[in-house]
């Protein structure tokens, strides 16, 4: 087993594909911005709306976790959260900290700060006229859905896990398998609780139509989660999931990960994603099989009503 320094950057070997995403002048090779922004009054506005917006929506949506850390990082205090006094709190509690990108940041760099317990947020807060939709990652994904639960031990060290996972897909060059994980997990995941299923997920957590739609439109399948068929499966980025994957607790997810060198999947995978994003196995356990007549419908680009 190959033993990383998980404290540099990862080497990238010649042929490894990633986007090519160019460096704002200015940052170093980590991409961290010097400071947060300082943010003007209808900045923080535009955050205030979207958070009792989703805060309304979440209720009875969102696992208890995500609540527990929205309360611990005082996150109802209003406006965009200062960083400085995020992070002295989520220190204390899991050693993570919350720290600012100019934009979406190379796939090997986001492994490198995960890896130290860095989670890199978008140092910008999208315009009022999008305030429905931004491709772009923004303060509000970011820090509104992605931080809360960084509070919690278990999901914290999958994180961690997930980070240094990025260094042997590096090595195998099957960044795309990876990314497929924690698309299905840190983004779209749902996770089962006494009074039923709840959100995870920050690409969840932070949509107004995706939060009712993941917990109960007839379209998409849910299923247990598998990390190994999980990899193996295609991920819409621009449009409402057509399948989430259930997991029972943090630990579970934590274990799944941790126990799995991953070598025999990227040894045994092909360049391109074994099943579709709408595809059951017979190996899966099924919560629900979706209809998909939203995606039948054509999905968003023609106007199918999520449903
Ligand atoms: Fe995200």
């Amino acid at each position: 087993m190959t033993n990383y320094d998980y404290s540099k950057l990862p080497e990238l070997p010649t042929s490894v594909f990633l986007a090519n995403l160019k460096r704002p002048a200015g940052l170093k090779d980590d991409w961290l911005e010097p400071k947060q922004r300082e943010y003007k009054a209808k900045e923080h506005k535009t955050w205030d709306i979207l958070f009792q917006r989703q805060l309304d929506i979440l209720k009875g949506r969102a696992c208890e976790q995500f609540f527990d850390g929205l309360k611990l990082l005082n996150f109802d205090s209003g406006g965009i959260p200062d960083f400085k006094k995020t992070n002295k709190i989520l220190k204390s509690i899991t050693g993570w900290s919350v720290v600012p990108v100019p934009m979406l940041i190379p796939d090997h760099v986001f492994f490198y700060h995960l890896a130290n317990k860095r989670f890199p947020a978008g140092n910008f807060i999208r315009k009022r006229e999008q305030i429905d939709y931004i491709e772009e990652p923004d303060v509000f994904h970011d820090v509104f859905g992605h931080v809360p639960l960084l509070t919690n031990p278990s999901f914290a060290r999958y994180m961690e896990a997930y980070g240094r996972a990025g260094w042997k897909a590096l090595d195998y060059n099957h960044l795309k398998a990876l990314s497929a994980l924690y698309w299905y997990t840190v983004e779209f995941g749902l996770i089962n609780s006494i009074d039923g299923l709840r959100i995870y997920g920050a690409g969840i957590l932070s949509s107004a139509e995706e939060s009712p739609y993941s917990l109960e439109a007839k379209s998409p399948n849910r299923i247990h989660l598998n990390v190994d068929r999980v990899m193996r499966t295609d991920y819409k980025i621009d449009d409402l999931q057509q399948s989430y994957f259930v997991i029972d607790s943090f630990e579970e997810l934590f274990k799944q990960t941790e126990e799995r060198p991953f070598d025999d999947i990227y040894q045994n995978i092909g360049a391109s994603f074994q099943y579709a994003s709408s595809a059951i196995l017979d190996t899966d356990h099924i919560y629900q099989r979706g209809s998909q007549e939203y995606a039948l419908r054509g999905g968003h680009t023609s106007g199918a009503i999520p449903v």
